[in-house]
C-alpha cells in the first residue's frame, strides 16, 4: 500500500509538558484539514501519547511513539514495551534514531528487534540509518547505509508498515545537510536496496530527516525518492512544521 507523499513526521525528542504540547498538537489540527490520512504524524514524549491520541481526534494525524524494548514485557525496569505503547494509543513507533543508537548503544541487531517487537504489536515501524560524520568525510556513506539496511530492516517489510528515515547523524540538529545530490544519491541507492529486497520496495516511503527547516524543505522534498521527511527541530513550532509539509505538497519525488 503506496502512502500518499509527502509523509512528514515531527520528532519531538524529550520536549513537550502538557499545556505546551497541547498548544502545539491544536495549531498543526487546525491547518491539517484535508491532509491524507498517513501523511503527518507527531512522535511526542511517551508520557504524552495518551493525551495526544485525544488532541488530535477527528484530524488526519496520527501519533507514535520514539522508541520500544523488543520485549512484549519483563524485567527491564525504565523501559517501555511496543504493546503497552499501542494500548497507550500509539499508531507508530520510531526505531533505532541516531540519538539511540549513539546514548544507549543499539545496534543494529537490537533496531531490527525493536521493529520486529513494534510490528508485532501493530505499530507502523520508522526504521532509522544514516552515516556520522567520520563515515561521510571517508566517502563510506553508502557502505554503513546498506550495512544498516541489511541489518536493521525487518524481513518482509511492506509499504503499508514500514518507513525509512535517512537522517545523517551530522546533520541532525546542526543546521548543517548534505547537497540536493547528496541526498538524491543516498536515496537513490537506499531504494534500489529495497527494491532488490522487498516485494513493496518500491514504494516503502524514504524521509529524509536532518535539520529539515521551511527554508530548504521544498529543494529536500523535490529530490527524486525523497518521499517526506523526519524533523526534529522544527516541528516543535507548529508555522515551521506546517511550512514544512506545504513544502512537500506537489513537490515529493
Ligand atoms: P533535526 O532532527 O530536524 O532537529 O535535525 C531530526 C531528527 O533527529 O529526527
Amino acid at each position: 500500500m503506496r502512502l500518499p507523499r509527502p509523509v512528514v513526521l515531527g520528532n519531538w525528542k524529550m520536549n513537550g509538558l502538557v499545556d505546551d504540547a497541547r498548544a502545539l498538537v491544536g495549531a498543526v489540527k487546525a491547518r491539517a484539514g484535508d491532509a491524507p490520512t498517513g501523511t503527518l504524524g507527531v512522535f511526542p514524549p511517551a508520557t504524552l501519547i495518551e493525551r495526544a491520541r485525544e488532541w488530535v481526534a477527528g484530524a488526519p494525524i496520527f501519533v507514535g511513539a520514539q522508541d520500544c524494548h523488543h520485549a512484549p514485557k519483563g524485567a527491564y525496569t525504565g523501559d517501555l514495551a511496543a504493546p503497552m505503547l499501542a494500548e497507550a494509543g500509539a499508531q507508530a513507533v520510531i526505531c533505532g534514531h541516531s540519538e539511540r543508537r549513539q546514548y544507549h548503544f543499539e545496534d543494529d541487531a537490537t533496531v531490527r528487534a525493536k521493529a520486529d517487537a513494534g510490528l508485532g504489536a501493530g505499530l507502523k515501524v520508522v526504521v532509522c540509518i544514516g552515516e556520522t560524520e567520520d563515515e561521510y568525510l571517508a566517502g563510506k556513506t553508502l557502505e554503513r547505509l546498506d550495512a544498516q539496511l541489511a541489518g536493521s530492516l525487518p524481513e518482509g517489510s511492506t509499504a503499508g508498515d514500514v518507513v525509512v528515515a535517512y537522517e545523517p547523524v551530522w546533520a541532525i540538529g546542526t543546521g548543517r545537510t548534505p547537497t540536493d545530490q547528496e541526498i538524491e544519491a543516498a536515496h537513490g541507492h537506499i531504494r534500489a536496496r529495497l527494491v532488490e529486497r522487498f516485494a513493496e520496495g518500491g514504494d516503502i516511503a524514504i524521509l529524509y530527516g536532518g535539520s529539515v527547516k521551511p527554508s530548504n524543505a521544498k529543494a529536500i522534498l523535490a529530490t527524486s525518492n525523497v518521499d517526506g521527511a523526519l524533523v526534529g527541530g522544527a516541528s516543535l513550532d507548529a508555522d515551521d512544521f506546517w511550512a514544512i509539509y506545504e513544502a512537500g505538497l506537489g513537490a515529493s519525488g
